[in-house]
C-alpha cells in the first residue's frame, strides 16, 4: 500500500473500517501546510452536494495526527485521516457470495479468502483516494513556491468532449472547471454532461470519461530513467486509482498513426531559453521533462455497480446467479476524480523533483 522514493505515501483503512488515511514519510522540514487547503481538496473530491454523485453522505473532515507543528512540516512522518461517517454493511452482506461483476470483490475473495473485508469495496473502495488527495494536497508546498502548478480537468463523458487549447492559462481552466460539480472548463459541455449522467442513472446505468491534467512550471530534466521515468512515475500512481483503465502522455495512441513531421516538437530560442513550437510530447523526453508543461489524460470506466440485472455466480452454490447491485454508487466516477489525478501528479512531480532535478 506504498509508492515513492523520497516522497513516501502509504495508505491506511478502508471503505467501511473507522478511517481511511495516509502518511507521508520524507516530507522535507519547514514546508507550510494548510489546513484548510488540504480540506478545500478533500471537499473537491467529496460526493456530499453534488447531484451526480452517491448519496453517502461523507464529508470527510480532516484530521492531521502528526509531523505538523505551527503550520510547518516538521521534517517526521506526516500521518493523517479521515473518519467514515456513513457506512451501510447491510447491502455488502448480501453480496458476499454473489461477485459484482466489473467490481474487485471476485477476485479479491480468491486472493483474500474469508477474511476480506469487501464491504463498500474494502480497500478497493474509491475511498482509498482521499488518502492520495491529501498527500497532494501537502506536496503542493513542495511545487507552488517552484511556481509549478497543476490541474485537472473532465474532458469527457461518455461521448460528449470538450477539448481546451493547449495555451489556455492553468489559472483560468481551473477557475472554470471549480464552475460546475463536473470539473469541465466550458460550462455549456458541462450542462450535456450532466444531463447525460443523470440519463444513465435513471436508466440504472452508469458512464465514463477521460480526465487531463496539465503542469506547467515543471524545470528541465526531472525524472530518473530507466524504470523511473516521469511517465512510469506518472502512469504507476495514475493506475492504482480505481477505475483508471488507461494512461496517454500528449498526443499519446493518436501518435501511432502520424509522421515524425508532424509530432516531433521543433526547438527554437525564447531569449535565453529553449522552447518548443508545439507540445506533441506531452512534455516528456526520454523520460525526463522538458520544461513545456506536463500533459496526460486518464481513461476512467463507467462505475461497476450499476441498479440493473446483470449476470454473475453464486460462490457457495456453484451456479449461476442474478444480482441488482444496491447501495449508494456514483453513476460517473470521473467528476469526483478529478482531484485525484490532479493530486497523483503532484506527488509523482514532487517525489522526482526531490530525487532529483529541484535547484
Ligand atoms: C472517487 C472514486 C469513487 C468511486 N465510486 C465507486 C462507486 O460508487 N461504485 C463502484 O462500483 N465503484 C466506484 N469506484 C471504482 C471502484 O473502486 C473500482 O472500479 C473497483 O475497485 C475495481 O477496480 P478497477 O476498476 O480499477 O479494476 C470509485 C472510484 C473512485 C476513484
Amino acid at each position: 500500500m506504498g509508492f515513492g522514493t523520497r516522497l513516501k505515501v502509504t495508505l491506511f483503512g478502508s471503505s467501511h473500517g473507522p478511517e481511511v488515511g495516509v502518511v507521508v514519510d520524507g516530507f522535507p522540514a519547514g514546508v507550510p501546510v494548510r489546513e484548510g487547503d488540504i480540506q478545500a481538496d478533500l471537499d473537491r473530491r467529496s460526493p456530499v452536494g453534488r447531484r451526480t454523485a452517491t448519496k453517502r453522505q461523507e464529508p470527510d473532515r480532516l484530521v492531521l495526527e502528526s509531523g505538523v507543528s505551527g503550520g510547518l512540516s516538521t521534517g517526521g512522518a506526516i500521518r493523517a485521516h479521515v473518519a467514515n461517517e456513513d457506512v451501510d454493511r447491510s447491502v455488502y452482506e448480501r453480496l458476499r457470495w454473489t461477485p459484482r461483476p466489473g467490481h474487485a470483490d471476485y477476485p479479491a475473495r480468491e486472493r483474500y479468502g474469508d477474511s476480506a473485508d469487501l464491504s463498500g469495496g474494502g480497500i478497493f473502495s474509491g475511498r482509498m483516494t482521499v488518502g492520495l488527495v491529501i498527500a497532494g494536497a501537502l506536496a503542493r508546498g513542495v511545487l507552488e513556491p517552484r511556481g509549478i502548478e497543476a490541474v485537472a480537468f473532465t474532458r469527457s463523458i461518455g461521448t460528449i468532449q470538450f477539448d481546451p487549447d493547449l495555451d489556455t492559462p492553468i489559472p483560468s481552466l481551473r477557475e472554470n472547471s471549480e464552475q460546475n460539480e463536473i470539473g469541465c472548463p466550458d460550462p455549456a459541455t458541462a450542462v450535456q454532461m450532466e444531463a447525460a449522467i443523470g440519463a444513465a442513472r435513471r436508466e440504472g446505468d452508469s458512464l465514463g470519461g477521460v480526465i487531463e491534467c496539465r503542469v506547467s512550471g515543471v524545470p528541465v530534466g526531472l525524472g530518473e530513467p530507466f524504470f523511473d521515468s516521469v511517465e512510469s512515475e506518472i502512469a504507476h500512481l495514475a493506475f492504482s486509482i480505481p477505475a483508471v483503465k488507461g494512461v496517454e502522455f500528449g498526443d499519446g495512441f493518436a501518435a501511432a498513426s502520424r509522421r515524425g513531421s508532424q509530432h516531433n516538437d521543433p526547438f527554437y530560442w525564447d531569449g535565453d531559453r529553449v522552447r518548443t513550437r508545439t507540445n506533441h510530447s506531452g512534455g516528456i523526453l526520454g523520460g525526463l521533462t522538458t520544461g513545456d508543461p506536463v500533459v496526460f489524460r486518464v481513461a476512467v470506466k463507467p462505475t461497476s455497480s450499476i441498479a440493473r440485472p446483470q449476470e454473475t455466480v453464486d460462490l457457495r452454490t456453484r451456479t449461476r446467479a442474478e444480482i441488482v447491485v444496491g447501495g449508494r454508487h456514483d453513476p460517473c466516477i470521473v467528476p469526483r476524480a478529478v482531484v485525484v489525478v490532479e493530486s497523483i501528479a503532484r506527488l509523482a512531480i514532487a517525489d522526482l523533483g526531490l530525487r532529483g532535478g529541484f535547484r
